[in-house]
């Protein structure tokens, strides 16, 4: 669906030429986007503080596909057309800088995939995307579905009720998000340093937590304006998390080269043997810094959607059970593998609502390096152009009933029919999520694991606080009711 504003802005491009930008004195003349006025501003600014996610859907809803603010020193522009976001992160993707939010996290990751630019992040783009190919996911999703078998083994959940039981059987409660954080933790450990390796991942979980938490505390409160001398006890508090990180994470490599490098499926082996353009092989400091980048970008993220994806269906018996009769009739009574998936369409209906309804990665931005026409707007270099997945995953125009968690609607080609950026969990254009794959199969094969042999309960409530930071996590504890269910062939027994 275009708006008519970015059908002139397409027709003012060709006029302009191959290079997609306009000369100077038309480029001038065009108009800055729509911003609040001085009344507006205040309500902006206070919506801004108290609930980011309504202050930015507003933000399209009040001012148009492209709108701006400016704060100070910066400005910050918003897009909600789903053409204009695919200019930006694919067509005209070398116009751009990661934002400064994402710059920002180097402190703690880095130069890895997310915070490096060119040429650092071509070259490593390079080699490290060929690593995350179909073959090399189907030997990791062992890992995911062990993982999760055990987490369900260990949970020590109440039989189900024999049948013609009088009484239902007990229940036990479990905190899905933080045992999901837990799961796919392990997970992504494993994968990026091998299963051989022991489990230190609690060591490393708590050292990033600790740097996320300063990282965020400096973007969200008055720290973000103070010059970073002032925050001492921050700063030593991430100088020391940093420091018991890397320590672990180098000991992990040098152990790691002891070992020939093609034995195992571990991503850093694989790694240590891919070579840039120039034949040059990454050095300890640029492994240190992909591996933390895989394992920050990585386990947060997965784990709030596989958190939400129970939640939704504890709130939806009957999609429940739809489900788990799903996965009996492919698997039976064994567990998941990833061949099963392509059988398995509500399974994957119900990750894509689930990343549609709670996208965990719920904003992405990037800077303009000069300046340049957006949806017939002037848009100036070092502008931050915000596009939210949540405000565009919520409009109603491509998604009836947006609050409505109904996986059904994925089962009808809805993907193929949507714009393209209309839906996009996992960015898009050159620097897309490059473990999108590997986090659909594990949100599956994880989800199918706990689906097939558990019963999510109602949780006690029908909805949860967010808290939109790094990531859209839950706020709270998300307690659910949880038993074991009957195995497969009971269950149809059963309802026949
Ligand atoms: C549901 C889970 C996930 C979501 C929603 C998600 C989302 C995203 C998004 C939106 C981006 C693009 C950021 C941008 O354009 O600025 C991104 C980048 C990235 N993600 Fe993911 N991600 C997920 C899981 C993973 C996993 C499992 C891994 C690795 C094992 C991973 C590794 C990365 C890396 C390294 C980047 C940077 C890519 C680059 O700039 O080349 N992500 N992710």
């Amino acid at each position: 669906m275009k708006t008519a504003m970015a059908a002139d802005s397409k027709q003012e491009r060709q006029r302009a030429g191959a290079g997609g930008e306009l000369d100077p004195a038309a480029l001038a003349a065009l108009p800055l986007p729509p911003c609040p006025g001085v009344v507006g501003m205040i309500e902006t600014l206070r919506r801004m503080r108290n609930d980011s996610l309504s202050f930015i859907t507003r933000m399209s809803r009040d001012y148009g596909p492209v709108s701006r603010l400016p704060l100070g020193t910066e400005t910050l522009i918003f897009l909600s057309d789903p053409d204009l976001i695919g200019e930006v992160l694919q067509k005209r993707a070398e116009s751009f800088h990661k934002d400064p939010v994402t710059r920002k996290l180097e402190e703690s990751l880095g130069r890895g995939l997310l915070t490096s630019e060119n040429p650092v992040w071509r070259a490593h783009r390079k080699a490290i995307a060929p690593l995350f190919k179909r073959s090399h996911l189907e030997a990791w999703a062992a890992e995911m579905v062990q993982g999760s078998e055990a987490m369900v083994d260990a949970w020590q959940l109440p039989a189900a009720a024999a049948a013609g039981a009088a009484a239902a059987a007990p229940t036990q409660e479990v905190d899905v998000a933080s045992t999901s954080l837990r799961l796919t933790l392990g997970i992504v450990f494993r994968t990026v340093f091998g299963a051989e390796v022991g489990d230190v991942s609690a060591e490393v979980g708590e050292a990033i937590d600790e740097m996320m938490e300063q990282f965020e505390l400096e973007l969200r409160t008055w720290r973000r304006f103070v010059p970073k001398s002032w925050l001492r006890g921050g700063r030593r508090r991430v100088a020391h998390a940093r420091a018991a990180l890397d320590k672990v994470v180098y000991g992990l490599i040098a152990a790691r080269r002891l070992r020939p490098l093609e034995d195992g499926d571990d991503l850093l082996g694989r790694l240590m043997l891919a070579r840039d353009e120039s034949g040059a092989a990454l050095t300890d400091e640029e492994l240190r810094d992909e591996a933390v980048t895989m394992f920050v970008a990585g386990h947060e993220t997965t784990a709030i959607a596989l958190a939400f994806a129970c939640w939704h269906l504890g709130l939806q018996p009957d999609l429940q059970r739809r489900l788990r009769e799903e996965l009996h009739a492919a698997l039976g009574d064994r567990p998941p593998g990833a061949a099963d998936l392509e059988r398995l369409p509500l399974l994957r209906a119900t990750i894509q609502e689930t990343l549609r309804v709670h996208p965990p990665a719920y904003v992405v931005g990037r800077t303009a390096l000069h300046d340049m026409e957006l949806g017939g707007f002037r848009i100036e270099a070092g502008n931050a152009v915000l596009m939210s997945q949540w405000a565009m995953h919520h409009d109603p125009r491509y998604f009836p009933d947006p609050d409505a968690f109904f996986p059904d609607r994925w089962l009808n080609g809805l993907e193929q029919r949507l714009p393209k950026f209309a839906y996009f969990p996992f960015g898009g254009g050159p620097q897309v999520c490059v473990g999108n794959h590997f986090a659909l199969m594990e949100l599956q094969l994880c989800l199918a694991s706990i689906v097939r042999r558990v019963e999510l309960g109602a949780p006690a409530a029908a909805g949860v606080r967010t808290s939109a930071a790094v990531t859209l996590r839950p706020a709270v504890p998300m307690p659910m009711q949880l038993r074991l269910c009957a195995p497969a062939g009971k269950v149809a027994a059963g309802e026949a």
